[in-house]
């Protein structure tokens, strides 16, 4: 008999993630083993250390999300893994291990999109699925350390279909935050550092420009010769911005200062950096911060009207930054249109969302072949 329960592993950059979810709604656990430690000296995702540390961390992180599932494996109605995009070497640890389960226990295996994944972490909390759900299509941003991208999303019985309709031409926005929060002396990953200081500092204080790259218009071909517009982000121009306002106000000094007495603080912390800004570097992490958040708001809300999307879902490692949370909210409440975000432990990478958007997945029949591999570029959507 079906018991609605998919075991989620997740392992594409740098977490080795497992969770139980039933029917795509109800998570019973979530267990993330963060490498954050092992990266951070080297103030990036190091892609060797992070297949190491997966092939350390996945068979007790998986026993752990099914020991405090409180089941058994036998208990499982299928594993779902992340396919893609991500380390080739980090999925391939997570899919190794999913094939292998699935084929000792004669189960299905299903292979997830780390990106749909993402829009999943929203939908599984979604208060009463069914009762109340988010009007659709819903413009959804997804946006991390390693992605920028606007989707519309939609349903058609159990599956969910995806048009992709905006991204960055370069850097991702995490990126672009962790590369400032590295050049400007603070920890990684830099989003929750340049997050916890920014109210301390002048937003206004440093007048920050985006290029605007002009949305571009498609003709379908079809008949009907419809108008598909598309979005671009780009976040490397901030991230010059930012070293030149560096370099131009002798900043450098300040900033060893910074870094080294950091290094001497065993897990620093973004509390220990604050006495360790002045008011000119406190600034310059609240300009950065809202001129990125502005960014995203505006090409999100221009894709929502243009798309006609009935709803707003962000999700992904920034998503959990609260000037961001704070001001999609006020634009989503002004236009009158629902927005939803993840709890902050399902905005970053986790296994929990792995397991949801298998779900639709599994209703309808979709599985994996014994073959499946890594697609470290693998798109969502059309
Ligand atoms: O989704 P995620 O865990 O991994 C990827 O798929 O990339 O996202 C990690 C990214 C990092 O760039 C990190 O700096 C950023 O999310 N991030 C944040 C915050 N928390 C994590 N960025 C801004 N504000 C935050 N509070
Ligand atoms: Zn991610």
């Amino acid at each position: 008999m079906s018991t609605g329960l998919i075991l989620g592993i997740e392992s594409s950059c740098d977490e080795t993630a497992a969770a139980v979810v039933r029917r795509g709604t109800e998570t019973l656990s979530n267990v993330v083993a963060s490498q954050i430690a092992t990266h951070a000296p080297y103030g990036g995702v190091v892609p060797e250390l992070a297949s190491r540390e997966h092939l350390r961390n996945i068979v007790p992180v998986v026993r752990t999300a099914v020991s405090e599932a409180g089941i058994t494996l036998q208990d499982l109605d299928a594993i779902a893994v992340t396919e893609g995009p991500g380390l080739a070497g980090a999925l391939l640890v997570g899919i190794t291990y999913a094939k292998s389960l699935a084929y000792a226990l004669n189960k299905p295996l299903i292979a997830v999109n780390h990106l749909e994944g993402h829009i999943h972490a929203v939908l599984l909390q979604q208060p009463q699925v069914e009762s109340e759900p988010l009007p659709l299509p819903a413009l959804a941003l997804v946006v991390s350390g390693g992605h920028t991208h606007l989707y519309l999303a939609h349903r058609s019985g159990e599956s969910w279909h995806y048009r992709n309709v905006g991204h960055t031409v370069d850097d991702a926005a995490g990126e672009a935050f962790d590369k400032v929060a590295k050049l400007l002396g603070l920890g990684y990953p830099g989003g929750p550092w340049i997050d916890a200081l920014a109210p301390h500092g002048n937003p206004k204080a440093v007048p920050f420009s985006f290029a605007q790259i002009k949305p571009k218009v498609y003709r379908k071909n079809t008949r009907a010769s419809q108008h598909e517009r598309q979005f671009f982000f780009s976040f490397s121009g901030i991230k010059t911005a930012v070293l030149r306002y560096v370099q131009t106000h002798d900043l450098f000094a300040p900033i060893e200062v910074r870094r080294s007495a950091l290094s001497q603080i065993s897990h620093p912390k973004p509390a220990d950096a604050l006495p360790l800004c002045d008011e000119e570097a406190l600034n310059l992490i609240a300009s950065f911060q809202r001129a990125v958040v502005d960014d995203l708001r505006r090409k999100t809300f221009q894709a929502a009207e243009a798309f006609d999307a009935a709803s707003i879902l962000v999700s992904g490692g920034v998503a959990a930054n609260r000037e961001l949370r704070l001001r999609f909210a006020a634009e989503a409440a002004e236009r009158k249109l629902p927005i939803a975000f993840p709890s902050l432990a399902l905005s970053t990478d986790n296994a929990a969302m792995v397991a949801a958007a298998a779900w639709p997945k599994l209703l309808d029949k979709e599985y994996a072949s014994p073959q499946l591999s890594a697609e470290p570029s693998l798109a969502l959507g059309r």
